[in-house]
Protein backbone atom coordinates (compact mmCIF):
# COMPACT_ATOMS: atom_id res chain seq x y z
CA UNK A 1 0.00 0.00 0.00
CA UNK A 2 1.69 3.35 -0.71
CA UNK A 3 0.37 6.51 1.58
CA UNK A 4 -0.07 9.66 0.07
CA UNK A 5 -0.82 13.00 1.48
CA UNK A 6 -2.52 16.26 -0.07
CA UNK A 7 -1.64 19.41 0.68
CA UNK A 8 -3.88 21.82 -0.76
CA UNK A 9 -7.75 20.85 -0.79
CA UNK A 10 -8.92 23.73 -3.63
CA UNK A 11 -11.13 23.42 -6.72
CA UNK A 12 -8.51 21.74 -8.81
CA UNK A 13 -7.54 19.41 -6.52
CA UNK A 14 -11.06 18.16 -5.51
CA UNK A 15 -12.09 17.97 -8.82
CA UNK A 16 -9.05 16.02 -10.53
CA UNK A 17 -6.70 14.52 -8.22
CA UNK A 18 -8.81 13.37 -5.33
CA UNK A 19 -11.40 11.25 -7.24
CA UNK A 20 -8.63 9.52 -9.26
CA UNK A 21 -6.38 8.48 -6.10
CA UNK A 22 -9.18 7.66 -3.82
CA UNK A 23 -10.28 5.38 -6.39
CA UNK A 24 -6.83 3.28 -6.50
CA UNK A 25 -6.84 0.03 -4.48
CA UNK A 26 -3.10 0.18 -3.41
CA UNK A 27 -3.41 3.69 -2.39
CA UNK A 28 -4.23 5.65 0.85
CA UNK A 29 -4.74 8.93 1.26
CA UNK A 30 -3.41 9.55 4.66
CA UNK A 31 -3.39 12.86 5.39
CA UNK A 32 -4.21 16.19 4.29
CA UNK A 33 -2.85 20.02 4.66
CA UNK A 34 -4.99 22.75 3.75
CA UNK A 35 -4.40 26.58 5.36
CA UNK A 36 -8.05 27.16 4.64
CA UNK A 37 -10.03 24.60 7.74
CA UNK A 38 -13.43 24.81 5.77
CA UNK A 39 -11.57 23.36 2.49
CA UNK A 40 -9.53 20.99 4.80
CA UNK A 41 -12.65 19.50 6.80
CA UNK A 42 -14.90 19.34 3.61
CA UNK A 43 -12.23 17.11 1.43
CA UNK A 44 -11.18 15.27 4.66
CA UNK A 45 -14.83 14.66 5.47
CA UNK A 46 -15.44 13.39 1.26
CA UNK A 47 -12.54 10.74 2.05
CA UNK A 48 -12.66 10.00 5.31
CA UNK A 49 -9.00 11.04 5.88
CA UNK A 50 -8.44 11.35 9.95
CA UNK A 51 -4.91 13.02 9.79
CA UNK A 52 -5.72 16.85 9.02
CA UNK A 53 -3.34 19.76 9.04
CA UNK A 54 -2.83 22.88 8.38
CA UNK A 55 0.55 23.19 8.66
CA UNK A 56 2.37 21.06 6.21
CA UNK A 57 5.86 20.51 7.98
CA UNK A 58 4.18 18.67 10.74
CA UNK A 59 1.75 16.92 8.71
CA UNK A 60 5.63 15.42 7.05
CA UNK A 61 7.26 14.50 10.37
CA UNK A 62 3.90 13.14 11.86
CA UNK A 63 2.32 11.08 9.68
CA UNK A 64 4.44 8.18 7.29
CA UNK A 65 3.73 8.82 3.85
CA UNK A 66 5.53 7.85 0.60
CA UNK A 67 4.45 10.63 -1.88
CA UNK A 68 2.99 13.99 -1.93
CA UNK A 69 0.54 15.84 -3.64
CA UNK A 70 1.18 19.63 -3.52
CA UNK A 71 -1.55 21.30 -5.91
CA UNK A 72 -1.59 25.03 -5.83
CA UNK A 73 -0.99 27.56 -7.32
CA UNK A 74 2.73 27.90 -8.95
CA UNK A 75 3.93 30.78 -6.55
CA UNK A 76 3.60 28.74 -4.07
CA UNK A 77 5.11 25.30 -5.14
CA UNK A 78 8.71 25.54 -4.47
CA UNK A 79 9.62 26.39 -1.03
CA UNK A 80 6.60 23.47 -0.24
CA UNK A 81 8.12 20.94 -2.66
CA UNK A 82 11.79 21.13 -1.56
CA UNK A 83 10.40 20.54 2.03
CA UNK A 84 8.59 17.49 0.67
CA UNK A 85 11.87 16.23 -1.17
CA UNK A 86 14.25 17.14 1.75
CA UNK A 87 11.69 14.62 3.67
CA UNK A 88 12.54 11.98 1.15
CA UNK A 89 9.25 12.19 -0.26
CA UNK A 90 8.08 11.70 -3.72
CA UNK A 91 6.23 14.51 -5.62
CA UNK A 92 3.28 15.20 -7.53
CA UNK A 93 2.44 18.72 -8.70
CA UNK A 94 0.33 20.68 -11.13
CA UNK A 95 1.22 22.50 -14.12
CA UNK A 96 3.58 24.77 -14.48
CA UNK A 97 6.79 23.94 -12.23
CA UNK A 98 6.61 26.95 -10.24
CA UNK A 99 6.67 30.64 -11.21
CA UNK A 100 10.00 30.44 -13.22
CA UNK A 101 12.69 28.85 -15.05
CA UNK A 102 14.52 29.26 -12.07
CA UNK A 103 12.22 27.30 -10.16
CA UNK A 104 11.51 24.81 -11.62
CA UNK A 105 15.25 24.34 -12.02
CA UNK A 106 15.67 24.50 -8.22
CA UNK A 107 13.04 22.00 -7.78
CA UNK A 108 14.33 19.65 -10.02
CA UNK A 109 18.25 19.57 -8.82
CA UNK A 110 16.82 18.83 -5.21
CA UNK A 111 14.72 15.50 -6.60
CA UNK A 112 17.94 14.28 -7.84
CA UNK A 113 20.42 15.34 -5.04
CA UNK A 114 17.24 13.19 -2.90
CA UNK A 115 17.28 10.97 -5.34
CA UNK A 116 12.99 11.14 -5.23
CA UNK A 117 10.70 10.61 -8.05
CA UNK A 118 8.71 13.80 -9.48
CA UNK A 119 5.62 14.57 -11.71
CA UNK A 120 4.36 17.33 -13.59
CA UNK A 121 0.76 17.08 -14.01
CA UNK A 122 0.84 17.90 -17.80
CA UNK A 123 -2.75 16.06 -18.16
CA UNK A 124 -3.27 16.49 -22.29
CA UNK A 125 0.05 14.01 -22.79
CA UNK A 126 -2.32 11.35 -20.60
CA UNK A 127 -5.63 11.82 -22.15
CA UNK A 128 -7.09 8.68 -23.83
CA UNK A 129 -7.83 10.21 -27.46
CA UNK A 130 -4.32 11.49 -27.44
CA UNK A 131 -2.11 8.56 -26.39
CA UNK A 132 -4.36 6.63 -28.57
CA UNK A 133 -3.98 8.54 -31.84
CA UNK A 134 -0.27 9.23 -30.97
CA UNK A 135 0.03 5.38 -31.00
CA UNK A 136 -1.54 5.47 -34.70
CA UNK A 137 1.01 8.32 -35.80
CA UNK A 138 3.92 7.00 -34.71
CA UNK A 139 3.16 3.16 -36.11
CA UNK A 140 4.37 4.95 -39.25
CA UNK A 141 7.66 6.48 -37.76
CA UNK A 142 8.61 10.19 -37.50
CA UNK A 143 5.99 13.02 -38.11
CA UNK A 144 6.07 15.90 -40.54
CA UNK A 145 4.53 18.32 -38.32
CA UNK A 146 2.13 19.56 -35.46
CA UNK A 147 0.15 22.16 -34.44
CA UNK A 148 -1.04 22.85 -31.18
CA UNK A 149 -4.50 25.40 -30.71
CA UNK A 150 -5.34 26.72 -27.46
CA UNK A 151 -7.81 29.74 -27.66
CA UNK A 152 -10.29 31.07 -24.59
CA UNK A 153 -11.93 34.10 -23.65
CA UNK A 154 -10.29 35.56 -21.32
CA UNK A 155 -10.94 39.66 -22.09
CA UNK A 156 -10.52 40.97 -18.27
CA UNK A 157 -9.75 38.06 -16.35
CA UNK A 158 -6.99 38.96 -13.56
CA UNK A 159 -6.64 35.36 -11.69
CA UNK A 160 -2.90 35.49 -13.11
CA UNK A 161 -1.96 37.42 -10.22
CA UNK A 162 -3.46 34.99 -8.07
CA UNK A 163 -1.20 32.17 -9.57
CA UNK A 164 1.63 34.53 -10.12
CA UNK A 165 2.64 34.17 -12.93
CA UNK A 166 0.76 35.27 -16.94
CA UNK A 167 -1.43 33.06 -18.73
CA UNK A 168 1.31 31.69 -21.02
CA UNK A 169 3.15 30.44 -18.35
CA UNK A 170 0.40 28.86 -16.51
CA UNK A 171 -1.95 28.09 -18.59
CA UNK A 172 -0.85 27.90 -22.36
CA UNK A 173 1.98 25.81 -21.40
CA UNK A 174 -0.01 23.13 -21.73
CA UNK A 175 -0.10 22.86 -25.26
CA UNK A 176 3.47 24.13 -25.68
CA UNK A 177 4.47 20.71 -23.48
CA UNK A 178 2.40 19.29 -26.35
CA UNK A 179 4.69 19.84 -29.37
CA UNK A 180 7.27 18.31 -27.35
CA UNK A 181 5.68 15.18 -26.90
CA UNK A 182 4.78 15.17 -30.23
CA UNK A 183 7.69 16.54 -31.85
CA UNK A 184 10.82 16.80 -29.44
CA UNK A 185 13.29 18.75 -28.99
CA UNK A 186 13.23 22.18 -30.58
CA UNK A 187 15.95 23.73 -32.46
CA UNK A 188 14.40 27.32 -33.77
CA UNK A 189 11.76 29.50 -32.71
CA UNK A 190 9.83 32.34 -34.68
CA UNK A 191 7.22 34.01 -33.07
CA UNK A 192 4.46 36.85 -32.45
CA UNK A 193 3.34 37.68 -29.02
CA UNK A 194 0.73 40.49 -29.26
CA UNK A 195 -1.93 42.28 -27.32
CA UNK A 196 -5.21 42.66 -28.20
CA UNK A 197 -8.09 44.23 -26.58
CA UNK A 198 -6.29 43.70 -23.20
CA UNK A 199 -3.59 45.36 -20.59
CA UNK A 200 -1.39 41.82 -21.40
CA UNK A 201 -0.05 39.96 -23.53
CA UNK A 202 -3.17 37.69 -24.77
CA UNK A 203 -2.17 36.16 -28.30
CA UNK A 204 0.44 34.21 -29.33
CA UNK A 205 1.46 32.55 -32.24
CA UNK A 206 4.77 30.53 -33.23
CA UNK A 207 6.51 28.23 -35.75
CA UNK A 208 8.92 25.86 -34.44
CA UNK A 209 11.34 23.81 -35.95
CA UNK A 210 12.20 20.22 -34.19
CA UNK A 211 15.84 18.05 -33.96
CA UNK A 212 14.28 16.02 -36.34
CA UNK A 213 13.53 18.33 -38.64
CA UNK A 214 9.57 18.19 -38.27
CA UNK A 215 7.80 21.61 -37.97
CA UNK A 216 5.50 22.60 -34.92
CA UNK A 217 3.15 25.34 -34.91
CA UNK A 218 1.18 26.93 -31.81
CA UNK A 219 -1.80 29.13 -32.02
CA UNK A 220 -3.18 30.86 -28.76
CA UNK A 221 -5.72 33.62 -28.45
CA UNK A 222 -7.37 34.80 -25.62
CA UNK A 223 -8.73 37.61 -26.41
CA UNK A 224 -11.17 34.69 -28.76
CA UNK A 225 -14.92 34.21 -28.88
CA UNK A 226 -15.01 30.95 -26.43
CA UNK A 227 -12.57 28.32 -25.40
CA UNK A 228 -11.54 26.19 -27.92
CA UNK A 229 -8.82 23.49 -28.24
CA UNK A 230 -7.68 20.90 -31.02
CA UNK A 231 -4.53 19.49 -31.60
CA UNK A 232 -2.99 18.16 -35.29
CA UNK A 233 -0.32 15.66 -35.66
CA UNK A 234 0.48 14.52 -39.51
CA UNK A 235 3.05 11.24 -40.09
CA UNK A 236 3.70 9.25 -42.69
CA UNK A 237 0.51 8.84 -44.86
CA UNK A 238 -1.12 9.67 -41.32
CA UNK A 239 -3.06 12.74 -39.85
CA UNK A 240 -4.74 12.91 -36.40
CA UNK A 241 -7.01 15.73 -36.06
CA UNK A 242 -7.69 15.70 -32.09
CA UNK A 243 -9.88 17.71 -29.90
CA UNK A 244 -9.51 16.45 -26.15
CA UNK A 245 -10.70 15.04 -24.41
CA UNK A 246 -14.10 14.30 -26.47
CA UNK A 247 -12.85 12.60 -29.84
CA UNK A 248 -10.00 12.40 -32.33
CA UNK A 249 -10.13 11.77 -35.86
CA UNK A 250 -7.23 9.75 -37.38
CA UNK A 251 -6.88 9.92 -42.02
CA UNK A 252 -5.23 7.22 -43.55
CA UNK A 253 -3.52 6.81 -47.01
CA UNK A 254 -6.11 9.39 -48.85
CA UNK A 255 -9.25 7.65 -47.45
CA UNK A 256 -12.26 10.24 -47.05
CA UNK A 257 -13.42 9.00 -43.89
CA UNK A 258 -11.25 8.95 -40.59
CA UNK A 259 -11.41 6.43 -37.75
CA UNK A 260 -13.12 7.64 -34.73
CA UNK A 261 -11.65 7.58 -31.30
CA UNK A 262 -14.11 8.98 -28.37
CA UNK A 263 -12.65 9.94 -25.35
CA UNK A 264 -15.52 8.19 -23.35
CA UNK A 265 -15.46 5.19 -25.26
CA UNK A 266 -12.20 4.54 -24.63
CA UNK A 267 -12.36 4.67 -20.57
CA UNK A 268 -15.99 3.44 -20.27
CA UNK A 269 -16.88 7.28 -18.84
CA UNK A 270 -17.42 10.41 -19.54
CA UNK A 271 -16.10 12.41 -16.27
CA UNK A 272 -13.40 14.54 -17.59
CA UNK A 273 -11.17 13.23 -14.66
CA UNK A 274 -11.18 10.17 -16.89
CA UNK A 275 -11.12 11.30 -20.65
CA UNK A 276 -9.06 14.02 -20.22
CA UNK A 277 -5.78 12.58 -18.62
CA UNK A 278 -6.11 13.23 -14.47
CA UNK A 279 -6.55 9.75 -13.47
CA UNK A 280 -4.46 8.44 -15.82
CA UNK A 281 -1.63 10.46 -14.76
CA UNK A 282 -2.34 9.81 -11.22
CA UNK A 283 -2.06 6.15 -12.42
CA UNK A 284 1.34 6.71 -14.19
CA UNK A 285 2.59 8.47 -11.03
CA UNK A 286 1.78 5.34 -8.68
CA UNK A 287 2.88 3.02 -11.24
CA UNK A 288 5.85 4.91 -11.06
CA UNK A 289 6.87 4.97 -7.87
CA UNK A 290 5.78 1.10 -7.65
CA UNK A 291 8.42 0.23 -10.01
CA UNK A 292 11.20 2.74 -9.07
CA UNK A 293 11.09 4.97 -12.14
CA UNK A 294 11.16 8.36 -12.99
CA UNK A 295 7.27 9.64 -14.46
CA UNK A 296 7.47 10.68 -18.10
CA UNK A 297 6.56 14.28 -17.23
CA UNK A 298 9.25 14.67 -14.14
CA UNK A 299 11.05 17.64 -13.24
CA UNK A 300 13.96 17.18 -15.51
CA UNK A 301 11.43 17.58 -18.26
CA UNK A 302 8.94 19.92 -17.32
CA UNK A 303 12.26 22.12 -17.19
CA UNK A 304 12.83 21.89 -20.84
CA UNK A 305 8.66 22.52 -21.46
CA UNK A 306 9.01 25.53 -18.84
CA UNK A 307 12.52 26.97 -21.32
CA UNK A 308 10.43 26.40 -24.25
CA UNK A 309 7.81 28.65 -22.83
CA UNK A 310 10.11 31.25 -22.25
CA UNK A 311 11.63 30.59 -25.73
CA UNK A 312 8.43 31.36 -27.59
CA UNK A 313 7.65 34.79 -25.44
CA UNK A 314 11.55 36.18 -25.47
CA UNK A 315 11.56 35.37 -29.45
CA UNK A 316 7.75 36.97 -29.67
CA UNK A 317 8.98 39.60 -27.88
CA UNK A 318 11.69 40.83 -30.08
CA UNK A 319 9.34 40.33 -32.86
CA UNK A 320 7.15 42.62 -31.57
CA UNK A 321 9.06 44.99 -30.48
N1 LIG B 1 -4.31 20.67 -15.39
C1 LIG B 1 -5.25 21.61 -15.54
O1 LIG B 1 -5.96 21.62 -16.56
C2 LIG B 1 -5.42 22.67 -14.49
C3 LIG B 1 -6.59 23.41 -14.45
C4 LIG B 1 -6.73 24.36 -13.41
C5 LIG B 1 -5.70 24.58 -12.50
N2 LIG B 1 -4.56 23.83 -12.60
C6 LIG B 1 -3.45 24.02 -11.64
O2 LIG B 1 -3.86 23.56 -10.36
C7 LIG B 1 -3.20 24.28 -9.34
C8 LIG B 1 -4.19 24.63 -8.25
O3 LIG B 1 -5.16 25.50 -8.78
P1 LIG B 1 -6.55 25.70 -8.04
O4 LIG B 1 -7.33 26.65 -8.90
O5 LIG B 1 -7.15 24.40 -7.66
O6 LIG B 1 -6.11 26.49 -6.74
P2 LIG B 1 -6.98 26.73 -5.42
O7 LIG B 1 -6.66 28.11 -4.99
O8 LIG B 1 -8.43 26.39 -5.65
O9 LIG B 1 -6.41 25.69 -4.38
C9 LIG B 1 -5.17 25.83 -3.75
C10 LIG B 1 -5.34 25.39 -2.30
O10 LIG B 1 -4.03 25.34 -1.73
C11 LIG B 1 -4.13 25.84 -0.40
N3 LIG B 1 -2.82 26.31 0.02
C12 LIG B 1 -2.09 27.33 -0.45
N4 LIG B 1 -0.92 27.43 0.21
C13 LIG B 1 -0.90 26.43 1.13
C14 LIG B 1 0.03 26.01 2.10
N5 LIG B 1 1.19 26.64 2.30
N6 LIG B 1 -0.29 24.96 2.88
C15 LIG B 1 -1.46 24.32 2.72
N7 LIG B 1 -2.39 24.66 1.80
C16 LIG B 1 -2.11 25.72 1.02
C17 LIG B 1 -5.16 26.97 -0.47
O11 LIG B 1 -5.73 27.24 0.80
C18 LIG B 1 -6.17 26.37 -1.46
O12 LIG B 1 -7.22 25.67 -0.82
C19 LIG B 1 -2.53 25.47 -10.06
O13 LIG B 1 -1.15 25.20 -10.17
C20 LIG B 1 -3.09 25.48 -11.45
O14 LIG B 1 -2.13 25.87 -12.41
C21 LIG B 1 -4.42 22.88 -13.56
Amino acid sequence: MINVGFIGAGALANAMHYPSVAAFEDVTIAAICDLNPERLNTTAEKYQVAHRYTEYRRMLDEVDLDAVYVIMPPVFLKPIVLDCLAAGKHVFMEKPPGASVADAQEMADAARAHDRLTMVAFNRRFACVVVEAKRFIDDRGPITQCLVEFHKYHIGNARWEYYGTGMFETDIIHVVDLLRHFGGEVTDVEAYVQTWYSDQENVFNALLRFESGATGILTANRASGTRYERFEVHGHGIAAYIRAPEMAEIYKDGESQPFILRGSVLVGNEQPYRTYGFFDENRHFIDCITTGRQPMTNLDDAVKTRMLVDRILEAGRHRAG
